[in-house]
């Protein structure tokens, strides 16, 4: 070959990579919808959206349909109670990611305002991630001075209660009713090509018919309402459309509540005080599946969190007094470090505290973008957990409802008001959400494949997903060493980068050429 030739095809390859490096390294296909939420439509879409459920996803959900339609009801048994005894997590530890505050603050301009007012803190979306004890890098270097992306860290108690203050406060809860009751039925225009209308049981066990239905949306949680309403409405749906493994995944929650003298006491080292989180530790599964989390919370509260996914049931802190021994058995490559530990025993002996404890059913997954158009009703949407329980030791169930709002709001958006929703609007929902959110599904259950306790999915094995563990390990190791690659994990798991920033060649190159600090 001569010397053109070769040098002709040197080009193309060095500019496919080129190519590849920025389409990698490109923004997400979400970050414009998601700075599109909030923004009010001129000619609203006639009849009633329904939201069934007013927790989280059900709040976010309210809020932005209430920009495109007329009247917005949301049902909820326990709308406008002080304690959500429905929601298991209600006391669990919360850490929420940048994407969360990022789309709540578009469907809220007051939301930090609220926030803080209620004592919550912002603080950089910094959590300080140890992987079994070796802390990884935080890409810093990426940002200017005091643009690092931030959170709020609060109870969830608070968040949910702000939440709602936020709902009733909006310009557009004019067009919102707050309904307490359950949905108990959904029933389906002639043809089945829509929902006309939802069956509520109130709380004094009266029934209550909301027609003129434009939009069901299931933000029904871990209940996952949205599969028994449409099976009973005649819209069969396959069996495996659910598709589950079990994590075996235990947590408990300890929340101190610390007079500010104590705290200013705890020898936490400032970098670690002014961050999301004070620390936080993932294990490398040779070592065992304990996890801990430590950070100060609203209004001088501090949160110990720690779970554990191995097959003994009997690993984990029964009451505060526990906690310090229990630290002390944590065995990784590196120790925490002994501050951490002076920090939870001073807290244990001075301040008082609330104990919970978790057991997770199960995670899971409702397929319906697998189904086809016909299959579901033209107007039935689903948000959150009600479609998608992901293992919450990643800290993203709130951004998620975030992606699918995001989704949501940019194809209502384009739809016509002479003739309100398409009849594929249902199945392009799904299809749209599968691809923002199918890979966290994927991640996180492969994942968890990787501890002793975990039962996997029906057709699989925990072989499945060996690979992309062992990919893990030499992403890691190259994160601790290197800003690059550790910017590259830092930003797909905050998703503010779509999960191909990791395959970028730069960022490629660097995690299987980086010394591993572990055995292998
Ligand atoms: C232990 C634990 C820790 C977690 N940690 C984090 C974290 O750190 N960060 C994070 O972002 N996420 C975390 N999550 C996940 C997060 O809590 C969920 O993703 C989030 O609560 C989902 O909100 P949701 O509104 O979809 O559902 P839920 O909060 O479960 O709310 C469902 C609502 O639906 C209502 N409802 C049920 N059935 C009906 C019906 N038939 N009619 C009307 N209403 C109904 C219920 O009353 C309830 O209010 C954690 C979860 C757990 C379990
Ligand atoms: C937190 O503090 C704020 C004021 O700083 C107060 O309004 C709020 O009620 C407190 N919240 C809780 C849950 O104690």
């Amino acid at each position: 070959m001569d010397l053109s030739v070769w040098s002709a095809s040197a080009a193309v390859v060095l500019l496919s990579g080129y190519v590849w490096q920025k389409f990698c390294k490109s923004q997400p296909p979400w970050s414009k919808e998601i700075a599109a939420l909030g923004q009010p439509r001129k000619k609203r879409l006639s009849g009633t959206a329904v939201v069934c459920g007013g927790s989280i996803s059900g709040t976010v959900t309210a809020r932005l349909l209430a920009d495109h339609f007329e009247r917005v009801v949301v049902v909820d048994p326990e709308i406008g109670s002080e304690k959500k005894t429905r929601i298991m997590q209600y006391n669990a530890g919360h850490l929420f990611l940048h994407l969360f505050a990022a789309g709540a603050r578009r469907l809220w301009p007051n939301f930090d305002e609220e926030f803080q007012a209620a004592g919550g803190r912002v603080a950089p979306a910094d959590t300080q991630l140890h992987f079994s004890g070796l802390p990884i890098l935080t890409p810093w270097p990426d940002y200017a001075e005091g643009c690092f992306p931030d959170t709020i860290v609060t109870r969830r108690s608070t968040a949910q209660k702000v939440l709602s203050t936020l709902l009733r406060q909006h310009p557009t809860a004019e067009r919102v009713t707050l309904l307490p009751g359950t949905v108990r039925s959904i029933q389906p225009s002639s043809d089945m090509s829509s929902i006309q209308s939802v069956t509520v049981r109130k709380l004094d066990g009266t029934q209550e018919i909301l027609n003129d239905v434009a939009l069901v949306a299931d933000c029904t949680g871990a209940i996952q309402g949205g599969v028994k309403w449409l099976n009973s409405a005649g819209y069969a749906l396959p069996e495996d459309i659910r598709r589950t493994y079990n994590g075996n995944l235990r947590y408990v929650t300890i929340c101190f509540f610390v007079p500010p003298e104590l705290g200013a006491t705890l020898p936490i080292p400032e970098h670690a005080r002014k961050a999301a989180m004070i620390y936080a530790y993932g294990p490398h599964f040779d070592h065992g599946s304990t996890v801990l989390g430590f950070f100060r919370t609203d209004n001088d509260t501090y949160q110990v969190l720690v779970g554990d996914a191995g097959t003994e049931d009997d690993v984990l802190p029964k009451t505060a007094s526990d906690l310090v021994p229990f630290l002390k058995t944590f065995n990784g490559y590196y120790p925490i470090p002994h501050w951490l530990i002076e920090a939870v025993d001073m807290l244990c002996k001075n301040a008082d505290n609330t104990f919970d404890s978790i057991k997770i059913p199960t995670q899971s997954f409702i397929q319906y973008h697998r189904l086809p158009t016909k299959a579901l009703p033209s107007n039935f949407v689903v948000v959150g957990d009600a479609s998608l329980q992901l293992n919450p030791v990643h800290g993203q169930g709130f951004s998620k409802i975030i992606l699918n709002a995001a989704a949501l709001n940019s194809l209502l958006r384009s739809a016509n008001p002479a003739i309100n929703l398409p009849r594929d609007f249902s199945a392009h929902y799904f299809k749209k959400n599968a691809a923002y959110t199918h890979g966290l599904w994927d991640a996180t259950r492969l994942h968890d494949y990787g501890t002793s306790g975990c039962e996997p999915m029906v057709g699989e094995t925990k072989e499945a997903g060996r690979l992309i563990r062992w990919f893990e390990l030499k992403l890691v190791a190259a994160a601790i060493q290197d800003y690059e690659v550790a910017s590259a994990l830092w930003h797909a798991r905050h998703l503010l980068a779509a999960d191909r920033v990791l395959l970028a060649p730069t960022v490629l190159w660097k995690i299987f050429t980086a010394r591993s600090p572990f055995y292998y």
